[in-house]
């Protein structure tokens, strides 16, 4: 167990790691964001980071994690970060407002996310995926990270809105990608001002445009009689009694389509490279994807049988979280593990090296999905992929639902052998995605 420096004394600074001139801390986390990420948590529990015009700390120890999100959560708002990354596409989006509105959105929103509706969910999440393996061939060789993000946008678009969106995919994923760009440490246009012009933001206006269009004309067909209990019937019936904006239901609609299908698919990704790597596991989850395939049960029912696959999938949240963190930024001075920060510091929550932090878990970097299934005293906020508080992921249980099926339905028909193309780095932006290509060859 490695003990961390902490404070003595609130008015000391915390510790800073070493940077460059000019770029300071920012070049390394452009360089190789999880290892820059893991070195600097060991400086302590809240470290302050040497970036350029920005009053920014890396806050690494599970309760000052639950403080910043659970307990003084009204000091902290979210970070400017997320509302420029955001800005232009979801302005009047769950994701980027705050205060009464944000209330009445996570509100309207609430109906989609019940344990009803994942009842509801889980078997078009099935049927779905059914579907889009049956186009593997046996010894195709597929691009693993863009065939998982096609199918999580499908199985988003088909549960979550009840869309048939294929064919149009690409729709989504491009908007996506111009996000993660946006958003880029590596991009040359991070360091101009705001108002050059750059091909990244030229590609934001065109793939942002083409997304909210595309959402128009579901909104349309769906503003006549064809309502349900989708998503995107709950937000128009909301907006009908009053309490929705149309630029606010579409809004929604555009934040659940990036946010709900690029972490699913990035974990996905993992899923099967891990699996890959630990064959042992990999025979357990097929025997009990093959008991729920021969069952004729409603999905929603046969979850609690899968009980490695879900272990699989939170320990491969844990030791490849799909997001970079949770930033936040505080509204007034906070007091945060003996240390004085001041109104408008920015704090960055980052799961990758809380999650692998010797102090909380035995052999940390060692997948081993057991370690689910033995009880723990290990502190609550060691483990949050999902963020936590007033202000967690809405879609975390479909997320995880989504998650455990898939993986079932597809190991009950093919097994993939993955193949990484050079070492495991990721883009420095809010999402960690994947860098080299990995690919999968398909055996039915
Ligand atoms: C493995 C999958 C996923 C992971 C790891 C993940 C993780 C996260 C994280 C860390 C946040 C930030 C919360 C905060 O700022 O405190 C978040 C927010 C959010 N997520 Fe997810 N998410 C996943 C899947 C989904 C899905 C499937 C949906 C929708 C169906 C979704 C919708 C959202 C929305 C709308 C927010 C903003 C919530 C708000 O600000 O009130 N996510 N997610």
């Amino acid at each position: 167990m490695t003990a961390r420096p902490s404070a003595t004394d609130a008015t000391a600074s915390p510790p800073t790691p070493d940077g460059v001139p000019l770029f300071g801390n920012g070049l390394a986390f452009a360089q190789n964001p999880v290892d820059a990420l893991e070195r600097w948590a060991t400086l302590g529990d809240v470290v302050r980071l040497d970036i350029p015009g920005q009053e920014m700390y890396l806050v690494t120890g599970p309760t000052l994690i639950e403080q910043v999100l659970v307990d003084d959560h009204e000091s902290f708002t979210i970070s400017p970060a997320q509302r420029e990354t955001f800005s232009g596409i979801e302005d009047h989006a769950v994701t980027t407002t705050t205060g009464e509105r944000w209330e009445r959105l996570r509100k309207a929103l609430r109906p989609a996310f019940t344990r009803d509706a994942m009842a509801r969910y889980a078997d078009r999440m099935v049927e779905t995926t059914r579907t889009y393996v049956r186009a593997w061939d046996d010894g195709d060789q597929i691009d693993l990270y863009r065939e998982m993000r096609q199918l999580t946008v499908t199985v988003l678009a088909d549960a979550l809105l009840d869309v048939d969106i294929r064919g149009r995919e690409a729709v989504v994923m491009n908007a996506a990608d111009a996000l993660v760009d946006r958003a880029n440490f590596r991009r040359p246009g991070q360091l101009l001002p705001d108002w050059v012009p750059t091909p990244t933001d030229r590609r934001f206006k065109r793939t942002v445009t083409e997304l909210d269009a595309f959402v128009e004309d579901i909104l349309t067909e769906r503003r006549g009689t064809d309502r349900g209990e989708d998503l995107c019937s709950v937000l128009l019936d909301a907006h009908d009694a009053g309490d929705l904006s149309l630029a606010e239901v579409r809004e929604n609609v555009v934040a659940m389509l990036l946010a709900g299908h690029d972490s699913p698919s990035v974990a996905l990704t993992h899923i099967w490279r891990v699996l890959d790597e630990h064959p042992d596991h990999r025979a357990t989850l097929a025997e009990e994807a093959q008991t729920v395939a021969e069952s004729d049960r409603p999905a929603s029912e046969l979850l609690s049988e899968l009980e490695h696959t879900r272990h699989v999938v939170a320990e491969t949240l844990r030791l490849y979280p799909p997001t970079l963190g949770v930033t936040r930024q505080a509204t007034e001075p906070v007091t945060l593990g003996g240390y004085d920060l001041p109104a408008g510091a920015q704090c960055l929550l980052p799961q990758w090296p809380v999650h692998r932090d010797d102090r909380f878990w035995d052999d940390p970097t060692a997948f081993d999905p057991t370690r689910w299934e033995r009880a723990t005293d290990r502190p609550e906020y060691a483990y949050f992929p999902f963020s936590g508080g007033p202000r967690n992921c809405i879609g975390r249980h479909f997320a995880k639902q989504e998650l455990a099926l898939v993986v079932a339905t597809i190991l009950a028909s093919v097994e993939l052998a993955v193949s990484v193309d050079g070492p495991l780095t990721f883009t420095p932006s809010l999402q960690l995605r994947p860098e080299p290509a990995i690919e999968a060859t398909v055996t039915r």
